[in-house]
């Protein structure tokens, strides 16, 4: 099996997605900058794993700090976090990772300056560790909401990929699998990096999940035919209301899916979920270069000059969502109260 992201030897190690399926090829990255450089190429991708790579980088950036004391290692610290932070705007967990590395800063500032950057490494570490657990424990949930003999629909790539391992939405499939019902996948494309035609169909090929990959406009003739039975995709920020941002053409998905009656669901760790955000509006947008949209394999396919946009992520709204699917269990409608409950358990 691959590994998405991994601390080793005191580097990052990571493979990357830009030019998979063609070529697997891991990349190791010995300082934060570099780190940060590959969240914002799309290296690596997908909330949770830019979550854990950030904590890795921070990791990395720590050890290389000079400083003799708290005061002049924190100064130093803060360019590291605030050099990642600013690589990807809207998947929530890149903050959330930075976060916790930052509060683990101040909660050990008394120990000596060597100490203090092995409590981080081990920090970094933890979190990797974790959100394998966690997404194995978003697939017992949602597994049990997947009938035997399901079809699923997905959209980008929310799978081991997306994460330090297993997925949340791709995990959600991998554990009704595990409790032994039957489910095939079918994948969209998502244009315009191709995250389902790329990794969503690789990786679950690698898996021997039964994948059939779908141009993005094609969604509604195979829900029309009744091939679908739901739909199951992640998340890059969830608002306390339950709206929730993921890949751009996930809102067109969810309303096929809502004018379908087929249920629409949305698997996603807590730390996905940003309680300081009201609703979806609020949540702000990454507009993307745009030769992403003008190019296909790096070959123009659209005439010079016309304008373009990029947005790389969309909006649902809560309406449009049957359940979201958290390690600590599933939230329904009406979310405002769901959510906190959940964040009660967690
Ligand atoms: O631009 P990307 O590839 O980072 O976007 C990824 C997604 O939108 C995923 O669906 C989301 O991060 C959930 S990953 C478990």
């Amino acid at each position: 099996m691959f590994r998405t992201v991994e601390w080793k030897n005191s580097s990052v190690v990571m493979i990357d997605q830009r030019i998979l399926p063609g070529k697997e090829v891991y990349r190791t990255y010995r300082d934060y900058k570099t780190v940060a450089g590959a969240i914002k190429d799309m290296v690596v991708r997908g909330a949770p794993a830019i979550g854990v790579a950030a904590a890795m980088g921070v990791a990395l950036g720590s050890l290389k700090i000079k400083a003799k004391d708290y005061a002049a290692f924190k100064k130093e610290f803060d360019k590291v976090a605030t050099l990642l932070a600013s690589t990807r705007p809207t998947a929530v967990n890149l903050f959330w990772g930075i976060e916790r590395m930052r509060r683990v800063a101040e909660e050990n500032k008394t120990l000596p300056i060597e100490k203090l950057k092995a409590r981080l490494v081990a920090e970094a570490k933890e979190i990797h560790r974790e959100d394998i657990e966690i997404n194995r424990s978003i697939g017992r949930h949602g597994g049990r909401l997947i009938k035997n003999n399901s079809t699923i629909l997905t959209h980008c790539n929310a799978g081991a990929l997306a994460t330090a391992g297993y997925g949340t939405a791709l995990g959600v499939i991998r554990g009704a699998i595990e409790a032994g019902k039957k489910v095939k996948v079918f994948a969209d494309e998502t244009r315009p990096f191709l995250q389902g035609a790329r990794l969503t169909a690789w990786e679950l090929k690698k898996d021997k999940i039964d994948v059939t990959l779908i141009t993005d406009n094609m969604a509604g003739y195979i829900m029309k035919k009744g091939l679908i039975d739901a739909v199951v995709v992640g998340a890059d920020r969830i608002a306390s209301n339950g709206d929730v941002a993921n890949k751009i053409g996930t809102y067109s998905v969810a309303l096929l899916a809502k004018a379908h009656g087929i249920p629409f669901y949305v698997a996603a760790p807590l730390s996905t979920i940003d309680l300081n955000i009201k609703h979806g509006d609020q949540i702000p947008i990454e507009e993307r270069n745009e030769k992403e949209v003008t190019h296909l394999a790096g070959k123009r396919v659209a005439p010079e000059g016309v304008s373009v946009r990029n947005p790389a992520f969309d909006v649902t709204p809560n309406r449009l969502v049957a359940g979201i699917i958290t390690e600590a269990g599933v939230a329904k409608a009406p979310y405002v109260r769901s959510i906190k409950a959940l964040f009660r358990k967690g």
